[in-house]
């Protein structure tokens, strides 16, 4: 286990070990058992600001850290660019080298394209933990909410089960690409066979298929890419479903992606894909989903479905993140 982890960032899960990963998971367990018991821990980060400064909107990624630090004793500081000065151009640098000054934490949300240098750009100049809420690139606490709400499902063992990541034909715009990019690089570290599949030209960026590959390799497990979702959906465990854009095809040419996704129709999860699983096997998705979209109403609100506890374990997993990074731990301040 590893106990030192005060003022590290999480910019993404592939700069964390696994055993830091462990360490953030059994936390994220333990603080969920004493919710349920009714035990608080508000001495852990008495009196501490995190900032939480979304470039976007959110409904769960904001609401758990915000509840979260409430109940670990601190405030959270919701923040726009418009509701502070950097709309105006003040940059990364000054703004965290002022916060810093202040408050002891800061999330950030930028889906945009360069998200993740922006937050990697304030991270540098930064004191105080930062934490990714979701960028171009990765999605961290929500793959973490993820691999915890697996292991609640089949247990810490998780060798020789089947993940599956799937593409949805979720149309109207185009979804980043950041949270099956992040679902590839966590998922290949477990232990577990990881499916991705989708269309042509819809692939993940680079980063993070290499970054599957060599974790898959390094954990005995195997990962692979195809283009059916009926072949990916075949004795899985796990079906995790959801759109993102051909953005590695048309870069940011909305109306071209738009085109591509309406021309793959079909890719939904309904209940004659789940019975291709085992027996046994769970739906995914991070929400917000599109109901009769991406999914049935009738998988989605079945028994299958885990979907809301993946969305309460957002909250235990960013509750250990902030207790072991910006708490008050080791008797320090
Ligand atoms: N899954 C997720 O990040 O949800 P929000 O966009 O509502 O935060």
């Amino acid at each position: 286990m590893k106990s030192q982890l005060r003022g590290k960032h999480l910019l993404s899960t592939a700069d964390w070990s696994n055993e830091e990963i462990e360490t953030l998971l059994i936390t994220a367990e333990r603080l969920k058992l004493d919710n349920t018991l009714g035990r608080y821990h508000d001495d852990i980060c008495r009196a501490q600001s995190l900032f939480m400064l979304f470039f976007e909107e959110s409904t769960r990624t904001r609401n758990a850290f915000e509840c979260g630090i409430t109940q670990l004793g601190g405030h959270g500081n919701y923040l726009t660019p418009k509701a502070t000065q950097i709309d105006h151009g003040e940059t990364a640098k000054d703004t965290i080298d002022v916060l810093a000054r202040m408050g002891h934490g800061i999330g950030v949300r930028n889906t945009l394209v360069g998200g993740h240098q922006w937050m990697a750009e304030l991270a540098r100049h930064s004191n105080i933990p930062v934490y990714n809420m979701q960028c171009d690139i990765w999605h961290p606490t929500q793959a973490l909410a993820d691999l915890m709400t697996i292991r609640e499902k089949f247990g810490t063992n998780l060798k020789g089960k089947k993940f599956v990541i799937s593409w949805t034909s979720a149309g109207n715009y185009m979804r980043p690409l950041s949270m099956a990019n992040n679902l590839v690089e966590l998922m290949t570290r477990t232990g577990m066979d990881v499916t991705l599949a989708h269309p042509e030209k819809f692939d993940l960026l680079p980063v993070a298929l290499e970054h599957a590959r060599r974790n898959a390799e390094a954990s005995g497990s195997k990962f692979e890419i195809v283009h059916d979702m009926d072949e990916a959906c075949k004795d899985a465990d796990v079906i995790y479903a959801k759109g993102w854009g051909p953005i590695m095809t048309v870069g940011d040419d909305e109306a071209a992606g738009v085109k591509m996704i309406e021309e793959n129709p079909g890719w939904i999860v309904d209940s004659r894909r789940m019975a291709l699983g085992k027996p046994g096997a769970i739906y995914m998705h991070c929400m917000p989903a599109d109901r009769d979209i991406e999914v049935t109403s009738e998988v989605m609100d079945g028994p299958q479905s885990a979907i809301y506890d993946e969305a309460e374990n957002r909250l235990h997993t960013i509750k250990a993140l902030m207790a072991l990074t910006m708490g008050n731990v080791n008797g320090k301040n």
